[in-house]
């Protein structure tokens, strides 16, 4: 395997490695940016940031992931299942996964997430998927805005960090100053129209791409290989 070059992170975009997905995010995220990836249960964070996660590592990014949903082992056997083999990068150490069980943690979820977060000081790209249990204990809305803010702070030190979150899982007036604070925000919304499932990624923000703000794009995820972007009128059916 030829050494993949650490990418200059100011300079670079991070890619879903789906060409259509990035252009409709104006080319990709920002790499030094906080991203939100909001949506439902089932809406897609977790196939989205695996896209992300994939993306990244196929350009030459270190990834550490934080999962409250896997372990590795579920998490490569998920992966491959969309046409993602992370299995390499594992090996050679470009990925890094840790398992954590921020609901166990209670109201010390977000402070320790993010003393784990800080530690990975090597790693070009955080994710941190999902972020909801972390609030679901959290003691007040102050530890929650203070642990975006922290992350917000590391990626203006050249860090890019991505967050998912169930939106509902977040007090109606807190979510505004979240989503204030993040440099992209992706919106993922799973409805059902008669017999069908209609999936779509709404593009709120994306920093530095203001022509790409508010563009809705219809997907699909297909077993065996990932976000298939179809018209939204054919999602819609
Ligand atoms: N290998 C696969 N083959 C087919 N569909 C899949 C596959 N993996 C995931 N999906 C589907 O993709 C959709 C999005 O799943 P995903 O796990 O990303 O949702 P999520 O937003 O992370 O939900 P949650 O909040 O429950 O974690 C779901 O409908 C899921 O069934
Ligand atoms: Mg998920």
């Amino acid at each position: 395997m030829s050494k993949l070059e650490a990418p200059d992170s100011k300079h670079k975009i991070i890619s879903s490695g789906n060409a259509e997905l990035d252009s409709k995010m104006g080319g990709g995220l920002p790499a030094g940016s906080l991203t939100l990836i909001e949506g439902i249960s089932g809406a897609g964070k977790s196939v989205l940031s695996q896209q992300i996660i994939k993306g990244s590592l196929n350009n030459g990014f270190t990834v550490a992931l934080f999962t409250s949903e896997n372990t590795v082992k579920s998490l490569v056997t998920q992966m491959a299942s969309i046409d993602l083999d992370i299995l390499d990068f594992l090996l050679i150490g470009k990925l890094r996964v840790y398992p954590v069980e921020l609901s166990r943690l209670k109201q010390k979820a977000p402070q320790a997430l993010l003393a784990a977060i800080k530690q990975e000081r090597k790693f070009d790209i955080i994710v941190v998927d999902s972020f909801t249990a972390a609030i679901a204990h959290a003691a007040d809305d102050e530890i929650i805005l203070s642990f975006f803010e922290e992350c917000k702070r590391l990626c203006g030190s050249g860090k890019t960090v991505i967050i998912t979150l169930h939106a509902q899982a977040v007090a109606g007036d807190l979510i505004g100053p979240i989503r204030s604070m993040c440099d992209a925000h992706l919106n993922l919304r799973s409805e059902q129209d008669g017999q069908r499932i209609v999936k779509t990624l709404e593009v709120a923000k994306v920093r530095g791409a203001a022509s790409v703000t508010g563009a809705v794009v219809g997907f699909d995820v297909e077993p065996g290989w990932g976000m298939r972007v179809i018209p939204i009128s054919k999602a819609r059916g």
